[in-house]
Formats: structure tokens, C-alpha cells, sequence
């Protein structure tokens, strides 16, 4: 249970603290943001990398990825010389670890080798009194199972020499300034000392509430967020179905129960995509056998490439040797991210069924397949299939291209086309979750 510890009580344990030296592992979309934000508030931060070409760049003050607010950041502390970045761990007060957590995709579990080796790193640096913060997303546990023996083959005692807290993020890449400042933050230490120095460290830029509480349940808290929003697209993605078998219209269906004041369906689509809401699930329930709603609602959503598929197949029955144009492999709109993409079990399904595909996306430069121009994409294909909700498809006039393609027609499942352009244009059209 999250508790409520007040701000007195809190002053008790950190007085005399000293935070002011931080070494955080990782310069990716979380660590190197996260490390410039403490460099821009009154702390010396070393910024550590394995990957040398990431540390060179920012050694150039070039930020390896676009972020708003993050150039500007990074040219002010490494002038100021606040922020330093670095191939091998320092001697710090804190150390914090933002590495990935990738899926393990045989085992379907976390596969934690980068945290456990950026906290071997660390070993050799720790004395007594120093805070570990976790930000990297770790299934529950974790902290007290895996890091907790590894910070101690230092011969310090955890958490009697060492603080240990897991913090994890909840940004999104895109709006990461805004978000990393304003959001609420859930702060788990392995002990309430841990908690404290972990809230006081981060209350130095972050305006959001710190929510405090011990590190198993912050690991679950980030988990069971994204898990939430995986079963509630799988029930839209349910329900799609089913409305299907009633002829009903599933988004005017969700958009009046949505009226109800304790109703809030989201929305169907492909499947669900990318390095959190598809993944997450699987870290929280690795361990335990008492998860069946959160499996079932994985299985919706990962069959509904195939559910997309079938209904493609309706439209083009007469057709032998079909060729589709996927538009958008992106797992979400706007973006170039591909990662996890349910995009990717379309077209190898497709695929197995004899079609040829070909791929538009005006986000994504390198996939698993050729990313072609839009006229190239669509040049002699029989359907158009919408798999990404990318703004530019809102609006997109079909008159431009539709005398490249052999047949017209367009399965949308994303629910993003302006039907009147491509009916205007003679397209055959349907819409994941409406029946002819
Ligand atoms: N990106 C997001 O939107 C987001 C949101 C919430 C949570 N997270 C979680 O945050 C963590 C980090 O994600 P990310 O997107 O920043 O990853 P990323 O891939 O962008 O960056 C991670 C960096 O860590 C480096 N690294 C790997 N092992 C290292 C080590 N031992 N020491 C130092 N550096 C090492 C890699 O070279 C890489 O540059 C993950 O657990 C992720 O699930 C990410």
C-alpha cells in the first residue's frame, strides 16, 4: 500500500545528506535527459555509456537523439561543467541506473543482463552512505532479489551501508522536458531511509507529486499501469469483434458508453506495439501463475494482425496473388519507432498467404523490409491497409495516387481516413470494428 509520509517526518532522515555528485548509467531517451535535468539543478552529474560513440557525441555537445529543451540543456552544463560525459564509472554520492530492460522473447520475461552488469559496474565505486537508484523498468522484486546482492559483493550491507530505491519513468519520448518535470513520481526504497533520500534527490527539478512507498510495489506500480491500458485495448479489440458479429459499429458503441462518468473504453486497433504496454505485462507476471485476465488479454491483442488480416482477405477474395500496400509500420502515430510493431506479424502473415507487400511510412527509414516512396508503395497494389495512426494519413487525398493502383480498396484499422476522399475516389473502403 502507498504511504502517506509526511514532510516532517521525512526532514528527520535527511538533514546532513550529501547528494550532490551523481553518476547515472546510460545516456538513452530516459538516462541522459533524467542526468541533464539533476546537471541543470545544482548537481555535478557524470554521465556514463558503454556505447563510446554515444559519449563522443555528447563530448561534441550534440544530443544523440532529438528531445525539445535537451540541446540547450546539454550546451549550458557541459559548458557550466555540471554535466560530464563519460565511458567508466566514477566515484559519486548517487548512482543511478537507466539502462534497457529488453524482452526476452523465448523465456517471455525481462531480460535484466544490462542492469545487472551497469550494477557490477558500480561495485568497485560504492562506499558507505551512497544512494542506488533503479530507473531502468524491472519486473517486482527485483531491487531486492537481484541488485541488492550484487551491490553487496562490495562487502557494504544493504540497506544498513547502501540506500537502494527503484524510481521508475513515465515519460514519453517526444514530450520527455515537460513530462520528466510535471509528472507525479512513484519513489520505492527498499527502506524508508532509501525512500526519503530518493524523494529529496528528485524534488530538485520534479514539480509533480513524489508518491513514496517501497521499491516491490514501485516496481509493480509502472507495471500495472501499462498492463492496464494492454487489457483495456484487448477488451476494444474484444468487443470489436464481437460488435462485428451483431453488424453493430463499435466506435460510435464506445464513444456513447464512454459517456457513462466511470466508463473509458480505448480504442481497437492492430495489436499493440512498442518497448512498454506489449512488454510490460510479461514482467509482471514472470514469477507468478495467478495471472490468466492479463495472459488473455496479450493473446487478444497479439491476434489481432490476424484478425486485420482476415478482414483484408474478405476484400480481395476475387483477386488471385493480391499485392497490399501497408501504410504506416510505426507502432504508433507520428513516430518512427517500429519496435514490437504489430505491423511486422501482418505483413509475415500476409505473406505466408501468397500477397506481396509493399510498405509506406513517411516516419520510419530502417525495417525488417524495404520502406518505399508513397508513389513507388502504391503503384499497382490492390489495398491499401492502414496500420499506424500517423496524422499525414488523416488528411491524405487518394485523387493523388489512386490512378497507380490496381484495384481501390482500403481496409483502415486505425480508424484515421477521411472516408469521403477515398469514396469520392472510388475506393471500396471498410474500417476495422464497422461491417458493410
Ligand atoms: N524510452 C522510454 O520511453 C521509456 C519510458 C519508460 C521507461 N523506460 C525504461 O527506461 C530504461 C531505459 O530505456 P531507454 O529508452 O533510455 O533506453 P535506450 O536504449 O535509449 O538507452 C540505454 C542506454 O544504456 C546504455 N547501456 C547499456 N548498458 C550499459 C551499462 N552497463 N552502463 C552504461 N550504459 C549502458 C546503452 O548503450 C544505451 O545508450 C528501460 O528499462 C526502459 O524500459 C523507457
Amino acid at each position: 500500500m502507498v504511504k502517506n509520509i509526511s514532510w516532517t517526518n521525512y526532514n528527520n532522515f535527511v538533514d546532513d545528506e550529501k547528494m550532490t555528485n551523481i553518476c547515472v548509467l546510460g545516456m538513452g531517451y530516459i538516462g541522459l535527459p533524467t542526468a541533464l535535468l539533476f546537471a541543470n539543478n545544482d548537481h555535478e552529474v557524470v554521465g556514463v555509456d558503454v556505447n563510446h560513440r554515444v559519449i563522443e557525441t555528447l563530448k561534441n555537445e550534440t544530443m544523440p537523439f532529438e528531445e525539445e529543451g535537451f540541446q540547450e540543456m546539454l550546451d549550458n552544463t557541459i559548458k557550466s561543467g555540471s554535466f560530464r560525459p563519460e565511458t567508466k564509472v566514477e566515484d559519486a554520492d548517487v548512482f543511478l541506473v537507466a539502462v534497457p530492460t529488453p524482452f526476452d522473447t523465448d523465456l517471455r520475461m525481462a531480460d535484466l543482463k544490462y542492469v545487472i552488469s551497469a550494477c557490477g559496474m558500480i561495485t568497485p565505486n560504492l562506499r558507505k552512505g551512497n544512494l542506488v537508484i533503479i530507473e531502468s523498468t524491472i519486473p517486482p522484486k527485483t531491487c531486492e532479489k537481484q541488485v541488492t546482492p550484487i551491490l553487496e559483493e562490495s562487502g557494504l550491507k544493504v540497506p544498513d551501508d547502501i540506500s537502494l530505491s527503484h524510481c521508475p519513468e513515465r515519460a514519453i519520448p517526444g514530450n520527455t522536458l515537460h513530462e520528466m518535470v510535471n509528472n507525479d513520481r512513484v519513489i520505492g526504497g527498499i527502506d524508508d531511509r532509501s525512500t526519503y533520500l530518493t524523494a529529496q534527490l528528485y524534488s530538485s527539478f520534479v514539480k509533480g507529486n513524489l508518491h513514496l512507498t517501497n521499491s516491490t510495489t514501485a516496481e509493480m506500480i509502472k507495471l500495472m499501469e501499462n498492463t492496464f491500458r494492454d487489457v483495456n485495448i484487448a477488451l476494444a479489440n474484444e468487443l470489436t469483434q464481437i460488435a462485428d458479429d451483431y453488424d453493430v459499429n463499435v466506435w460510435e458503441a464506445i464513444e456513447v458508453a464512454n459517456k457513462h462518468p466511470r466508463v473509458n473504453i480505448h480504442t481497437p486497433g492492430p495489436g499493440v506495439g512498442g518497448h512498454c504496454i506489449a512488454i510490460d505485462p510479461w514482467f509482471l507476471t514472470e514469477t507468478t501463475n495467478k495471472a490468466s485476465l492479463i495472459l488473455t488479454s496479450r493473446q487478444i491483442n497479439d491476434s489481432m494482425p490476424k484478425y486485420v488480416l482476415q478482414q483484408v482477405k474478405s476484400m480481395l477474395n476475387d483477386v488471385e496473388k493480391p499485392t497490399i500496400t501497408v501504410f504506416g509500420v510505426a507502432y504508433k502515430g507520428d513516430i518512427g519507432d517500429t519496435r514490437a510493431t504489430p505491423a511486422l506479424k501482418f505483413i509475415k502473415l500476409a505473406e505466408k498467404e501468397g500477397y506481396r507487400i509493399k510498405i509506406y511510412d513517411p516516419f520510419v527509414g530502417e525495417f525488417d523490409y524495404p520502406v518505399l516512396g508513397l508513389e513507388d508503395a502504391v503503384e499497382e497494389s490492390d489495398c491499401i491497409v492502414v496500420l499506424t495512426d500517423h496524422s499525414v494519413f488523416k488528411e491524405m487525398n487518394p485523387g493523388e495516387f489512386c490512378g497507380e493502383m490496381r484495384r481501390l480498396n482500403v481496409f483502415d484499422a486505425r480508424n484515421v481516413i477521411n472516408l469521403s476522399f477515398w469514396m469520392k475516389c472510388g475506393y471500396k473502403t471498410r474500417i476495422i470494428g464497422i461491417s458493410d
